[in-house]
């Protein structure tokens, strides 16, 4: 009795594993014409986004200029300058992830968001900027 069980709980356990690889995870989606998984990993964008695949993003960590809205790996929010930045657990509700409490890639982007650019929020006045630097 006991061993039926183990052996149909282990083929029922090799169905469920055959259709989760069948199927795409619910991280997944569908990103012009390619399968991208989504994490709040960043080498899971550069791994395209390096001028192979995708279009190059020029990752500012150092020198950061207003034309440049990469801004990637800072610590959120800054220290010693948290007034100038939304109280990091108000974020969440935007639609802005960090990772590590770190700005990276999907706190501005969701790529499950089909507009142009598929960013998490419209930017429209700049508004996405805003929803991290209040001053
Ligand atoms: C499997 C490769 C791949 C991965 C992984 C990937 N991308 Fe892309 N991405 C592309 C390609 C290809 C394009 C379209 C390039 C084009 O049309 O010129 C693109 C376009 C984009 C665009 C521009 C869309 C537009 O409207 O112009 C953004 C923004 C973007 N990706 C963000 C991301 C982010 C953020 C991640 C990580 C979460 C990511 N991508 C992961 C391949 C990838
Ligand atoms: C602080 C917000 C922010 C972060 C962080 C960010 N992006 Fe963007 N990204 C934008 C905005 C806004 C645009 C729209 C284009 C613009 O305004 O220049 C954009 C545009 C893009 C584009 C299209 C560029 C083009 O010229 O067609 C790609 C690709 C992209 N981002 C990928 C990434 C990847 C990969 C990362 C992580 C390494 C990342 N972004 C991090 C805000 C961000
Ligand atoms: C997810 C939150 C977040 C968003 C959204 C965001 N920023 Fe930032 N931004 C930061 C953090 C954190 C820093 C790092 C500040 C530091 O280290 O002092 C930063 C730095 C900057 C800097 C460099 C100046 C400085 O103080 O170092 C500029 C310029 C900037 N951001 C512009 C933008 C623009 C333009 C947008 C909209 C496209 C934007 N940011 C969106 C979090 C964000």
């Amino acid at each position: 009795m006991r061993k039926a069980y183990g052996i149909s709980g282990l083929l029922l356990g090799m169905i469920l594993f055959g259709l989760w690889l069948r199927f795409p995870h619910a991280e997944q989606v569908m990103h012009h014409g390619l399968e991208v998984k989504i994490t709040a990993d960043l080498s899971d964008c550069i791994v395209c986004h390096d001028g192979m695949v995708g279009p190059t993003v020029s990752i500012c960590t150092v020198d950061c200029k207003f034309t440049s809205p990469h801004s990637i790996l800072k610590e959120y929010p800054p220290f010693g300058k948290e007034q100038e930045y939304a109280p990091a657990d108000k974020l969440a509700a935007k639609g802005i992830i960090l990772q590590n409490h770190k700005v990276t890639c999907v706190s501005c982007h969701n790529l499950k968001n089909p507009q142009k650019y598929h960013l998490v929020m419209e930017n429209n006045g700049s508004a996405l900027c805003y929803a991290c630097h209040i001053k």
